[in-house]
């Protein structure tokens, strides 16, 4: 299916799932999976952007960050929120891995663009740590502004990222979430995603360069790893690097 139908498919289910079983209006515009808009108009979103994020969005991530509280920010933690001098320089990484086909972000907009959301794949465009073990596997990062949040976007962001996943030829997608995050187990849950066991995570950095050895995180906590396979004849393969990777992580971070 293509990436434009699927999306189209992800967007219906929303306009249920809100009650607006009519949909409104819908405009979706697709150049590649790294290059999409979606706008649409409900009562509760008016003038609904989702869009990829491009060289310009420094400042709609920082904006971000101050829509997100300080229990968001704990949940969140692949930005050093907390800490002024380091933050510009990872947001600016983050954009430029989005605009250099590393990672394949997108951001929530609402009226003035206000900024809702944002979510990504990280090392959608190739993980070589996986790729070493024959699998293909993004990770998988979203945060929606405090006052957003319980609305439905954050799952219409992971089913957004399932098509992009898929159209990429992902085998699949890896997150973590806090053990301690019921609003993020819940919405992976809902989307697809199986508990595959609890691994140590980095926090404040690029969990993928942590673990390729590229960055240094100062902390690291507990959390539980969840899997949407996509390639079910590589499941196997998929389980058996999520294991090693969680087995990694306790010699590495443990
Ligand atoms: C986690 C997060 C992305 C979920 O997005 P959201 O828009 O708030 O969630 P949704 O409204 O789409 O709800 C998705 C599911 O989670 C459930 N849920 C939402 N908020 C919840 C809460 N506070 N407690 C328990 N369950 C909750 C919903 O009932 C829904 O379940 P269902 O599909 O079975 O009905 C969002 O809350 C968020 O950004 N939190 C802060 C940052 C964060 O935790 N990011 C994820 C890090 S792993």
């Amino acid at each position: 299916m293509k990436l434009s139908e699927s999306l189209h498919d992800v967007m219906t289910e929303f306009f249920c799932r809100q009650d607006q079983a009519e949909g409104g209006a819908l405009h979706i515009e697709v150049e590649d999976p790294w290059t999409f808009s979606i706008l649409c108009d409900l009562p509760q979103f008016p003038r609904l952007c989702i869009r990829s994020v491009n060289s310009g969005d420094v400042p709609a991530l920082h904006e971000l960050g101050v829509r997100l509280g300080p229990v968001s920010k704990d949940f969140f933690g692949p930005y050093p929120w907390e800490d002024p001098a380091a933050l510009p320089q990872a947001l600016q990484t983050a954009v430029e891995h989005a605009v250099e086909r590393i990672d394949a972000s997108y951001l929530i907009e609402g009226v003035g663009d206000e900024v809702i959301g944002y979510f990504f794949l990280w090392k959608a465009g190739g993980n070589p740590h996986s790729q070493r073990y024959q699998v293909q596997i993004p990770e998988l990062g979203v945060a929606i502004a405090d006052e957003f949040q319980g609305k439905g976007l954050g799952s219409l962001s992971v089913r957004i990222l399932n098509a992009v996943g898929r159209d990429l030829c992902a085998d699949a997608i890896e997150l973590t979430t806090a053990l301690n995050n019921e609003a993020g187990w819940n919405t992976y849950r809902s989307c697809g995603y199986q508990y595959t066991g609890i691994i140590n995570n980095p926090l404040g950095v690029d969990v993928t360069a942590a673990f390729a050895g590229e960055v240094q995180a100062a902390s690291y906590q507990p959390e539980r790893q969840m899997v949407y396979v996509l390639n079910e004849k590589k499941r196997h393969d998929v389980m058996d690097y999520l294991a090693m990777k969680r087995e990694a992580a306790a010699d590495m971070f443990g």
